[in-house]
């Protein structure tokens, strides 16, 4: 595990094995950023000329090593490149960037800007979460072990390294579970992990299991669940705040593999739904990120864990369902498996009387057409609550963007023999016809807001900034954000 800590000491004669410094890009080359000038000086201010000298601009997210000769005390320097004006999300970039290219290196320092508190979080967690490695399944030590300790100086309170801390673990849980093949992750082990997990940072936590489901009137769950022979389970987790004045709900989709069901994916598309649970995982990290930052607010997390496989006692195209809420929902589709499971989780949260209901999942192929890898869609039934959703996804670094709920989409999920239908007859709109059928399941009254996040979540391209290849983590720092915005939901 890589740790982090903070020191004001001077950069030029910190004990360390990599010495990371920033640049920005300047008119006429690179230019030292903040927590670079000194050192500039120590190189006999000939830094900046010897990096443009080996091409490097400063450029957002370029790097270059340079061996130190003595200069200072680290034998090797990092400059990574700011761009213009990096803010915090490009500081975050800039550390991940730089910890990730020092893979097998013990000790690492990073001097970047980091002369207040929000700065300084930055570069401590966009250097942790760029150490993340997932080796658990290898077996012939190519990989490089990640940097071990990290050093950031500043001047801040020791406590901003302790939050970032937080964070990073929060994110690398998701990650980890993520990652795990289905064969390691099935719904009631990834409940049992949620238990573990969820006590130890002070969380109630309770588990449903199917024939509690069943008993429940939780068809949706049930249904999506029973071709497996890894039964599906609901797991709430909950965190009160004596001075909290607000409550939040999380729901999150746990698929733990999705296969399509009866309606079969094709392989290219079924390869990676391991990571069709990075919902609930975003949930089940948020929670314990929140309970652990000791947030003033009250905050009950979903997790509706189901495992969507084909055989003789899945559910068929044309089945119906009685989900928990009442209503009845005909299968048109078993792939289209992720509605399904929330719609329980959302009529279940809404009995906890929350102010706000958000959802997270890994719910269209349609997310992916409309805004890409990066960019998780924000649908919600109040504009204002669509906005702070944004709102707290741009400040976290990740990306999130408002989507409507179009009237005239609904008309499309009428079925002829029950309550509604679980595919729209034509693919256009995609992510919004999910979004409605969604909404369906919240009380009137209740506000809510559904994030898809099909790209976000998983990775299959090389990594950047601090994103690694595969599970990804995303939104859970979002939803720590929102529970930080608690006055405002
Ligand atoms: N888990 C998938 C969505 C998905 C696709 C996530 C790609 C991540 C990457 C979801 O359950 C699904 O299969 N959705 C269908 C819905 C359709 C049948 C209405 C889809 O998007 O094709
Ligand atoms: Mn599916
Ligand atoms: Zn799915």
């Amino acid at each position: 595990m890589t740790t982090v800590r903070l020191n004001s000491a001077d950069p030029v004669s910190l004990d360390t094995d990599a010495l990371i410094v920033g640049f920005r890009s300047g008119q006429d080359g690179p230019v030292p950023a903040v927590g670079a000038e000194a050192l500039d000086s120590a190189f006999g201010g000939r830094l900046a000329a010897s990096l443009a000298s080996v091409a490097f601009t400063g450029k957002a997210g370029e790097l270059a090593k340079l061996p130190t000769f003595g200069a200072i005390a680290s034998p090797l320097l990092v400059a990574v490149g700011l761009g213009d004006s990096p803010g915090l999300e490009g500081l975050r970039r800039a550390a991940g960037a730089a910890v990730r290219s020092l893979a097998g290196t013990a000790r690492a320092a990073l001097a970047l800007p980091a002369d207040t508190a929000e700065e300084a979080e930055a570069v401590a967690l966009g250097a942790l979460l760029g150490a993340y490695t997932f080796s658990r399944y290898r077996t012939n030590g190519e990989q490089k072990a990640p940097v071990s300790e990290l050093t950031v100086v500043s001047g801040q309170d020791e406590s901003v390294a302790e939050r970032a801390g937080v964070l990073a673990e929060s994110v690398s849980l998701v990650r980890d579970l993520v990652n795990t093949p289905p064969s390691d992750l099935w719904p009631a082990k990834f409940a049992e992990l949620a238990e573990q997990a969820g006590a130890k940072a002070g969380l109630s936590v309770e588990v449903l299991d199917d024939q509690q489901l069943r008993e429940g009137g939780y068809g949706g769950l049930v249904g999506v669940g029973q071709g497996s022979s890894n039964p599906p389970r609901l797991v709430r987790l909950a965190y009160s705040h004596p001075e909290a004045a607000k409550t939040l709900a999380f729901v999150g989709k746990g698929i733990t593999f999705d296969s399509g069901g009866l309606s079969l994916k094709p392989s290219a598309s079924m390869d990676w739904m391991k990571s069709d649970m990075g919902g609930a995982g975003a949930v089940l990290g948020a929670m314990i990120g929140i309970a652990r930052l000791g947030l003033p607010v009250n905050a009950v997390g979903y997790l509706c864990l189901a495992e969507n496989l084909p055989s003789g006692t899945a559910q068929r195209p044309s089945d119906v369902l009685h989900s928990y809420s009442g209503k009845t929902v005909e299968v048109l589709d078993t792939d289209a498996e992720g509605r399904l499971v929330l719609m329980d989780g959302i009529a279940r949260a809404a009995e906890d009387s929350p102010d706000l209901i958000v959802d997270v999942a890994t719910l269209t192929g349609a997310q992916i057409v409309a805004l890409g890898w990066r960019t998780a869609g924000v649908m919600s039934n109040d504009d204002a609550v669509r906005e702070l959703v944004v709102e707290a996804a741009g400040a976290a670094g990740e990306g999130a963007w408002g989507m409507p709920l179009p009237e005239e989409l609904r008309k499309g999920l009428d079925s002829p023999v029950a309550d509604l239908a679980n595919l729209h007859p034509e693919r256009w709109g995609g992510m919004l016809t999910a979004g409605i059928f969604l909404k369906e399941f919240v009380p009137e009254g209740v506000r809510w807001a559904h994030i898809d996040m099909a790209g976000p979540a998983f990775n299959k391209g090389e990594p950047y900034g601090y994103t690694p290849k595969g599970g990804t983590g995303a939104i859970t720092r979002t939803l720590i954000g929102l529970a930080e915005r608690h006055a405002s939901i």
